[in-house]
């Protein structure tokens, strides 16, 4: 039957945990996929969820099908999580939220949403780079894709100038997705002003904005700061369609929990959504998985468990914090003489090395580093114990 099947390449970021897992070097390091890891290198499991996991077992709850829209009391408090309590979308009940399969898992629902919904042109511009499964959901969901300018190599940084210009020519009454934080893989993000400055170019051109937020509290340690995008686009009007993803912020990585919201008129026009959500996500898996979206709703609604997570978030952004600082400092060390004030100046989970494809090639064959070819890697696979080995390879890589 299947002599015509092709072989498929590896998935270029999950793929490099494969190739991880074949090495069997000792110091071998795992920079590839985007999981926060203790100083120790282990996967961290939060307190917030491991006391979370205990109350709900004593609550002895059924393991009956949820809606199809998911645990209403988890969507509920994931939509305020984003758009803030006092969000006229929260005050006036205009979002329409359903529980998605973490962030890829609600990205899909949104992009087949928009592909079945959107009167305008079924095109959306991501960010040029953006997260390697950006463009296979959206495509795989029937719409096209586009990119603006969005990083600059030669500055490492954000390029305003050259997004301003091409979302300026982007045509009217088509989709832009923005990385609402923590961008992914570059770690560089718009200051506040650029945002709104975007919002408003946006606006003139009558773009429908999808947002990804898969790393809220990762950028700056601080929930609400990181929300920051979404709530400004909100307050200037903007019915934007948001994905959100508890993997990294939670830590729940394999319980897949995310939701998407679509910011509606009225809760007439929330209702006919609603319905329509419903009707996409039933024919692809029926309804969510129940255990991971009770952890996140517990951890929201609980008071002293929303404290405890609000504090380890900040430990996490913290961690990785010093880790980069440590980086620098080795890289000095080991006496190199290049610019790497990068890795310090970009935030959230990733750094944009600015390694090139031969150089990362090097890293993993002669140091066993692994990292995704476009030379992002994961700080928080870094330790207090593997940062100068790994500044000593970048170093002699890149001489
Ligand atoms: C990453 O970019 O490494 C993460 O978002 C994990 C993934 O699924 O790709």
């Amino acid at each position: 039957f299947w002599s015509n099947v092709e072989m498929g390449p590896p998935d270029p970021i999950l793929g490099v945990t494969e190739a991880f897992k074949r090495d069997s070097n000792p110091k071998k390091i795992n920079l590839g996929v985007g999981a926060y890891r203790s100083d120790e290198g282990k996967p961290f499991v939060l307190e917030s969820v491991k006391k979370a996991d205990e109350m709900i077992l004593k609550e002895k709850l059924d393991k009956e099908y949820a809606p199809i829209s998911g645990i209403a009391e988890f969507c509920q408090a994931s939509a305020k999580l984003a758009f803030g309590d006092d969000s006229n979308v929260i005050k006036n009940q205009t979002n329409a939220t359903v529980q998605g399969i973490s962030g890829t898992g609600s990205l899909r629902i949104g992009a087949a949403f928009l592909a079945k919904w959107f009167q305008g042109n079924k095109t959306i511009w991501l960010p040029n780079p953006s997260w390697g499964n950006h463009t296979p959901i959206m495509k795989h969901a029937g719409l096209d894709v586009k990119a603006y300018r969005y990083y600059d190599s030669k500055t490492i940084g954000f390029d305003f100038k050259g997004a301003i210009e091409d979302i300026n020519n982007i045509p009217e009454n088509s989709i832009i997705l923005f990385h609402a934080c923590a961008h992914n893989p570059t770690g560089v993000d718009p200051q506040n002003d650029q945002w709104n400055e975007l919002s408003s170019v946006v606006k003139k051109r009558n773009l429908l904005v999808f947002m990804d937020m898969a790393y809220q509290g990762f950028a700056s340690g601080n929930i609400d700061q990181d929300a920051y995008a979404v709530r400004q686009f909100v307050k200037d009007n903007h019915n934007i369609l948001l994905a959100q993803s508890y993997a990294k912020n939670m830590g729940l990585y394999g319980e897949r929990v995310g939701a998407l919201s679509v910011v509606c008129n009225d809760k007439e026009e929330v209702d006919r959504v609603m319905s329509q959500l419903k009707i996409i996500i039933r024919p692809m898996y029926s309804n969510p998985p129940i255990g991971g979206a009770r952890i996140a709703a517990k951890i929201l609604t609980n008071p002293d468990l929303r404290q405890l997570w609000l504090k380890e978030v900040k430990q996490m952004a913290d961690r990785i914090i010093t880790m980069r600082k440590q980086l620098v400092s080795n890289l000095n060390k080991a006496g190199s003489q290049k610019n790497w004030q990068h890795i310090t100046n970009q935030i959230g989970m990733f750094c944009f090395t600015g390694l090139n494809a031969q150089q990362v090639e090097r890293l993993t064959k002669e140091f066993s580093i692994y990292l995704t070819k476009d030379g992002r890697i994961s700080m928080a696979g870094i330790t207090s114990k593997n940062n100068e080995y790994l500044a000593n390879a970048m170093h002699e890589c890149t001489k």
